[in-house]
């Protein structure tokens, strides 16, 4: 397996976590928020963040298919895990860890919104604008990252490098 270059580091997404956490709170301050993450790719993401932010939220996670093993994904979503928790009159945000296409999260972001939710948002952490298929717009963004699949903190490749705490480009991608 190639070896991956480190394109952001630990400590560049440690303060940008923290930057986002700043703006979260101030937003949602005695709103009681759900943040909602996308798993698998979200989790690392999704535990850094709901520590920084430091006030009362609650969590929940939904499982989407979108990529299936490797890069390629079929573009078809599918909802795979729902939330468990109502979210009717919730402020709810989704927390997904990248951006690509867009079809995940506008997916998403409609179905959340049919039930009624009193607001939802978007916080990525990556976006890849160069892949986008569908516009939606992202409340908290983190990094933009270049036209290359990327993995660590929480991403993969075909359930490989989501233990690696730098993000990294394939060596293959370049
Ligand atoms: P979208 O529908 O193309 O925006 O897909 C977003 C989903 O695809 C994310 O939740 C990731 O799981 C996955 N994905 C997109 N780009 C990458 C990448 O560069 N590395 C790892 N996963 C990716």
């Amino acid at each position: 397996m190639e070896k991956p270059e480190v394109i952001v580091t630990r400590e560049e997404i440690a303060k940008k976590v923290a930057e986002l956490a700043v703006k979260i709170r101030k937003d949602y301050k005695g709103k009681n928020p759900l943040l909602i993450g996308i798993l698998k790719g979200s989790f690392v993401f999704m535990s850094d963040l709901v520590r920084a932010v430091n006030i009362p939220v609650e969590i929940d996670f939904v499982i989407l298919s979108s990529y299936g093993a490797g890069k390629e994904s079929s573009g078809k979503i599918k909802l795979v895990k729902d939330v468990q928790t109502p979210i009717k009159d919730r402020h709810v945000l989704v927390v997904e860890d990248i951006v690509d296409r867009g079809l995940t999260v506008r997916f998403l972001m409609d179905y959340l919104s049919f039930r009624k939710p009193a607001s939802v948002k978007l916080c990525a952490l990556f976006d890849k604008p160069s892949g986008r298929k569908v516009e939606v717009p992202i409340d908290y963004v983190g990094f933009t990252v270049p036209d290359a699949f990327v993995v660590g903190y929480g991403l993969d490749y075909d359930e490989k490098f989501r233990y690696l705490p730098d993000l990294c480009v394939l060596e293959e991608q370049k």
